[in-house]
């Protein structure tokens, strides 16, 4: 029973983006642990095979994360010290680090000029001035869950390279006679251009499946090769795998399952890396993807329900989410302050954390990390990126909300407008 001295119950806090597990999710895992085979085998297969349908790739190939996929997609293709990799300022760390990794060269992108122009990614007139004869991939980057209109980015692609030529030291490379579009799509599984799921558009698109990710593994990734017909997709995948194991010719399921004698011989074709996916993962990730279409409509419930209850705040910049050939897959959505807001970002964030409403900041641009900055890279070079960065706060948005949430998010920040005197038309 109440009594009025109760202290009023606090609502739930609202977390940034806890994993959703279900109990189909657990299930599926408990089948695997208890299945007698764990590592890479027939559910990541089967999760590749699911993947593929789903995207429309020729081939998907799973992976421990997008880290250790793109970066031996980078080996496969031939990127070394020498080659330039065009991508943006404004992303996570793994886009570039996978480049040094290489020896290879990061270019960095600023944002556009016009906050805005097209969410937060960079654009295909920005990437033209910066083709030289040493690019070997572009990789653009869907921040956010917008995606980048890569069919047109290859068109515009090899327009440049019919006039320019390609230089090219790889015989991959040779193959695909143009640099590789390879597109960091970590952010948005399930967004459509044209209507079609990306997968398709780029060369190769990779999906990350880390723990606060839409669709999650725990950690993990997928790659969907979408290459030119003269590449075999199957051969590329076999390449791929072997690469992501140490450079073995065959995985530990083939040496075990493979009938004979000799199945236990395999042979070491190069010194590869070791980023595979385990069943268990893919357990988890076959559960979230036959999910995940009505997981979107979740997510885009949310997101809608942040657009109307924040048009009120006209100094507030809402995300991208839709124009006519796109759709975004609402993995984040963040807002932009207005200038005079924004040296109180903190405290507006604190306000919301004291109001159980956890907030994220994405991203701080590369050049403002230690590492980027000690190897030359420069903010003053990325005013945009900066200015964008300035501005962001990514609020809430996951499957474990309800569109009540979003209200209580909205009001607590109007609240906290309010309690900051900050000046708002509102
Ligand atoms: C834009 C972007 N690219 C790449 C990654 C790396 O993904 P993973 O953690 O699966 O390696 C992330 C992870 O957050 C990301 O946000």
């Amino acid at each position: 029973m109440s009594s009025s001295s109760d202290p009023t119950p606090q609502p739930a806090p609202i977390g940034f983006a806890p994993p959703f597990i279900d109990e189909a999710t657990i299930a599926a895992v408990e089948r695997v642990l208890r299945s007698g085979w764990i590592t890479t085998g027939p559910e990541t297969a089967a999760f590749e095979q699911d993947l593929a349908r789903y995207t429309g790739a020729d081939r998907v190939i799973c992976g421990g994360s997008w880290t250790g996929l793109a970066g031996v997609i980078l080996d496969w293709f031939g990127v070394g010290p020498g080659d330039e990799v065009i991508l943006p300022a404004y992303t996570y760390c793994a886009t570039a680090n996978i480049v040094l990794h290489r020896g290879a060269t990061p270019v960095l992108v600023d944002l556009p000029a016009k906050a805005g122009e097209d969410g937060f990614n960079i654009t295909w007139a920005q990437i033209e001035p910066l083709l030289t004869a040493q690019t070997k991939v572009i990789m653009p980057v869907d921040i956010g869950g917008w995606p980048v209109p890569c069919a047109a980015w290859k068109t515009n692609l090899a327009r440049w390279v019919a006039s320019h030529g390609f230089t090219c030291d790889h015989p991959v490379q040779a193959k695909l006679g143009r640099p590789l579009l390879l597109s960091d799509a970590a952010h948005s599984i399930g967004a459509t251009t044209e209507g079609a799921p990306i997968g398709k558009q780029a060369d190769i698109t990779v999906f990350s499946f880390h723990a606060v990710k839409n669709l999650t593994t725990a950690e993990g990734g997928a790659a969907a090769l979408s290459l030119p017909a003269s590449f075999d997709a199957e051969a590329v995948y076999r390449t791929l795998r072997s690469h992501c194991l140490h450079g073995q010719s065959k995985d530990a399921a083939a040496k075990f399952n493979a009938a004979g004698n000799a199945a236990w011989r395999y042979d070491v074709t190069h010194p590869g890396f070791k980023c595979n996916m385990t069943d268990i993962q893919a357990a988890m990730g076959r559960v979230a993807l036959e999910r995940y279409p009505e997981d979107l409509l979740h997510r885009r419930a949310l997101a809608d329900r942040y657009d109307a209850g924040l048009a009120a705040l006209q100094e507030i910049q809402r995300p991208q989410r839709q124009d006519q050939g796109r759709r975004s897959a609402d993995h984040l959505y963040i807002i932009r302050l207005p200038r005079v807001w924004q040296p109180h970002r903190d405290a507006l964030m604190e306000a919301l954390g004291a109001q159980g409403i956890a907030t994220n900041v994405h991203f701080p641009p590369l050049p403002l990390l230690t590492a980027y900055a000690e190897r030359g890279h420069n903010i003053g070079d990325v005013p945009h990126a900066v200015a964008a960065f300035d501005a962001a706060i990514s609020l809430p948005i996951h499957r474990q909300m309800e569109t009540a949430d979003v209200d209580r998010v909205i009001a607590a920040l109007h609240a906290a407008i309010k309690g900051l005197n900050l000046p708002s038309s509102s």
